[in-house]
């Protein structure tokens, strides 16, 4: 792979949760390789991911992840011009072999460290395959750890709408497909049977924050459904696990793209995009991209497989951090809870 001198080509690593994750991304929105080694297997065993295995299967994988993303971008480490990780938020553990391993890498081969938040990579997975989109925009970032309304006002510049009072929309997939047997992880699983269930089927609450019309509560309808169940058991009425799905995934993402909305009306922004593994759900991108039209606004959205989590994202948001002069030194720590826009 060649590259002229202005070219930036950045090598990024994702550990925050349960991939092992390594690509290389030229200019912030090329992918010359994306290479990612899920545990998912490994934590359905025990329902949910655990975060001791997670940091030492990450040990176990980093340094393969590495080699391979290198290889397939037909590049070595000396061509990078800068090396990138995820440092919060997301799990200690899981975080410090990534920041260990990028810190190790970049004083070795003397490259500049760049340390990325975690949502600026969703948010700027966006980036990857529409290449005309430029701040400013709207981003409905939706995961297994975080429900965030962003107004992205320009690289880097980040407004936090809205956010999630309890259990993260992702979290509340996960939760209730496990009340109704389906298993780890939860989302993909609940937008599979959803198809044969009817959406109308049972009205689950579509919860309300009093002081912030933007925040998100989603531990309410997990509670309804986990509350109906227990209903039907008791009153011996079978259980229709797809009209359960199929009516908890309509009251989400009907809460989700309202509150989308409610920003656009607000804002006057004519862009809006969505990150994070929920983006990933057909419900979700249909009903965002209709709301969307009828508002003439324009939608985007990442392929699936930059929704969840990848290292091509932090690869993408590094490079304007890098092109802002972002730089960190050899003490970057894993930070579990670090806040949007912090440095
Ligand atoms: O972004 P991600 O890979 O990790 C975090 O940063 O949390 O998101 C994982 C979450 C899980 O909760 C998973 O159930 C959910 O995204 N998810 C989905 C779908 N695919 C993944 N939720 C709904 N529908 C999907 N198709
Ligand atoms: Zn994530």
């Amino acid at each position: 792979m060649t590259s002229s001198n202005e070219d930036v080509v950045i090598l990024a690593i994702e550990s925050s949760c349960d991939e092992t994750a390594a690509a290389v991304v030229r200019n912030g929105r090329e992918v010359l390789s994306n290479v990612i080694s899920s545990q998912i297997a490994l934590h359905t065993l025990y329902g949910g991911v655990v975060p001791e295995i997670a940091s030492r299967k990450h040990i176990e994988k980093i340094n393969q992840v590495i080699e391979e993303a290198l290889k397939e971008a037909d590049m070595t480490l000396e061509e990078m011009d800068a090396i990138a990780v995820t440092y919060g938020p997301g799990l200690v553990g899981a975080l410090l072999v990534g920041v260990a391993e990028a810190k190790a890498i970049a004083y070795a081969a003397k490259k500049p460290l760049i340390g990325v938040h975690h949502i600026e990579g969703h948010i700027s997975a966006n980036y990857i395959e529409n290449k005309e989109l430029e701040p400013p925009f709207l981003c409905l970032v939706v995961s297994g750890g975080h429900t965030h309304l962003v107004k992205v006002a320009d690289y880097g510049k980040y407004e936090i709408l809205g956010r999630t009072r309890d259990d993260a929309a992702g979290e509340a997939f996960d939760k209730v497909a496990r009340a109704i047997g389906l298993g780890y992880p939860g989302g993909p699983k609940i937008e599979k049977v959803s198809k044969e269930g009817n959406p109308e089927a049972i009205v689950f609450p579509r919860a309300k924050v009093a002081d912030d019309p933007y925040d998100f509560s989603f531990s309410g309808v997990k509670s309804a459904v986990l509350n109906y169940i227990n209903g039907c058991k008791m009153k011996n009425i079978p259980i229709v696990e797809a009209d359960i799905a199929a009516s908890f995934q309509k009251a989400v993402t009907d809460v989700l793209i309202e509150h989308a909305m409610m920003a656009v009306d607000e804002f006057g922004i004519k862009k809006f995009a969505i990150a994070g593994g929920v983006a990933s759900n057909g419900t979700l991108r249909n009903g965002m991209k209709e709301a969307c039209e009828k508002k003439g606004v324009e939608f985007y959205h990442p392929s699936p497989i930059f929704c969840t989590d990848n290292a091509a994202m932090i690869g993408a948001a590094a490079y304007y951090e890098y092109m802002a002069g972002t730089r960190h030194g050899w003490d970057l720590n894993a930070i579990p809870n670090l806040k949007l826009g912090e440095r």
